[in-house]
C-alpha cells in the first residue's frame, strides 16, 4: 500500500493552498481519477516512450561552476530535491517526478513576442547550444516555508532579453508555462486558470542572479525542476521561478501570475522574501531545510540583498514581499 506520511517540515495542504482551492479540489477530487494513480503504477506505454527519450543537450554537461555564488549551507541531496517538488500541472503533492515524466520536451520552442524589435520562435537547443552555460550553487525558498539549496546549471536570464530585443516601451517580462492537458492531468480540471503564468519586471530580469536553468547537479534537468528551460530567481519566493517555459512576452502591463489570479489576497506580483512579513496564514519567520530537516531562520531576500535590495528603493508603497 502506498502510505503518504507527512514529513514534520509540511505546512498542511489545507494552509500552504489557497482556501478556496482547497476546498473545491477537495470535492472536485474525491472520487475523480485525476490522480488516483499515485506514484507507484508503471506509466502508460506512450508517456513511458517520452520518459525513455535521451535528452540532445546532455553532452554539454556538466558546465563550468561559477565561483561568485556561494551558499552559506550544505547542498540538498540530489535524491531529496529531485522528488519533493511543486509541479501543480502534475499533482498537488511533492511526488510528481514519475507523472511529470510524461511531459514530451522535444520538439520544444520558446516564443519570444510582445514589445520586441522582431518576434522570433527559437528551438531550445539551437538556445542552449549558444548561451554561454555555467553552474551556481542558489538557495531557494518556498513561500511554504521549506528551503533548498541546489547546483542549478543555465545562462543569466540577461542573455535572453538581450536575444529578444525588447523595445525601450516595455517594462515587464510575462512568462508562461506549456499547456497540455493531455500529459498533465491537473490541467484537465477547473482549478488554476491555466497555463501557468509569472511575470518579473525588466530591471528585475537582468539583475545578474535573475537565471534560466537547463539543468540540475551536473546533467541536463528531469522534467520534475521544468524541464527544458525554467527560471530562477532565488530572492523570490520559488512560485515566481516558473518551469518548462513555452513564452515570453515583453509588455508595458504588469503581469498576473497563476497565484496572484487565484488568491490574490495571498500571493502578488513582487513576492520577494522577508521574515518579517507573514503570509496571512502562516509565518515566514523561519524554513524547514529539506536536506537535513532542520529549521533555520528565514534571511531579508532569502540572503541576496546586496545584489537585489536596490531594485526596490523607490516602491516602498507597493506590496514587495508577499
Ligand atoms: N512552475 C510551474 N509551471 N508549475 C508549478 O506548479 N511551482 C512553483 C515553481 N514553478 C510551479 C512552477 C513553486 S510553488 C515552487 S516552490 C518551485 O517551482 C519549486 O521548484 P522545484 O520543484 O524545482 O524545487
Amino acid at each position: 500500500m502506498h502510505v503518504i506520511r507527512r514529513r514534520d517540515w509540511e505546512i498542511p495542504e489545507s494552509q500552504a493552498t489557497p482556501e478556496h482551492v482547497y476546498l473545491s479540489r477537495r470535492s472536485l477530487l474525491s472520487g475523480a481519477a485525476a490522480f488516483a494513480a499515485g506514484a507507484t503504477l508503471p506509466l502508460p506505454a506512450e508517456a513511458q516512450r517520452v520518459a525513455d527519450l535521451p535528452d540532445p543537450t546532455a553532452d554539454l554537461y556538466p558546465v563550468p561552476r561559477n565561483e561568485k555564488y556561494v551558499l552559506d549551507r550544505e547542498l540538498t541531496p540530489e535524491r531529496i530535491a529531485t522528488s519533493y517538488n511543486n509541479f501543480y500541472e502534475f499533482g498537488f503533492d511533492k511526488g510528481i517526478a514519475r507523472a511529470a515524466q510524461a511531459l514530451p520536451i522535444r520538439p520544444w520552442t520558446v516564443k519570444l513576442d510582445g514589445m520586441v524589435e522582431k518576434e522570433q520562435t527559437v528551438d531550445i537547443d539551437d538556445l542552449i547550444r549558444k548561451m554561454p552555460l555555467e553552474e551556481r550553487l542558489y538557495r531557494m525558498r518556498c513561500v511554504e516555508a521549506w528551503s533548498m539549496a541546489v547546483p542549478w546549471s543555465g545562462f543569466p536570464m540577461a542573455k535572453l532579453v538581450e536575444l529578444a530585443k525588447p523595445l525601450s516601451s516595455a517594462k515587464y517580462v510575462r512568462m508562461e508555462t506549456f499547456l497540455n492537458p493531455k500529459v498533465a492531468p491537473a490541467q484537465r480540471l477547473p482549478l488554476y486558470p491555466w497555463p501557468y503564468v509569472e511575470g518579473c519586471t525588466i530591471a528585475e530580469a537582468v539583475n545578474e542572479l535573475s537565471f534560466m536553468v537547463t539543468g540540475i547537479y551536473g546533467k541536463p534537468a528531469p522534467k520534475q525542476h521544468g524541464a527544458p528551460l525554467r527560471v530562477v530567481f532565488p530572492w523570490k519566493y520559488g512560485f515566481k521561478s516558473i518551469k518548462s517555459l513555452v513564452r515570453v512576452t515583453f509588455t508595458d502591463k504588469r503581469p498576473v501570475g497563476l497565484w496572484e489570479a487565484a488568491q490574490g489576497r495571498e500571493y502578488g506580483f513582487w513576492a520577494n522574501v522577508n521574515p518579517k512579513v507573514p503570509h496571512p496564514r502562516w509565518s515566514q519567520a523561519s524554513e524547514e531545510d529539506i536536506g537535513t530537516g532542520q529549521r533555520r531562520p528565514t534571511l531579508l531576500f532569502n540572503g541576496y540583498g546586496e545584489f537585489v535590495a536596490d531594485l526596490y528603493k523607490d516602491l516602498e508603497n507597493e506590496k514587495l514581499f508577499m
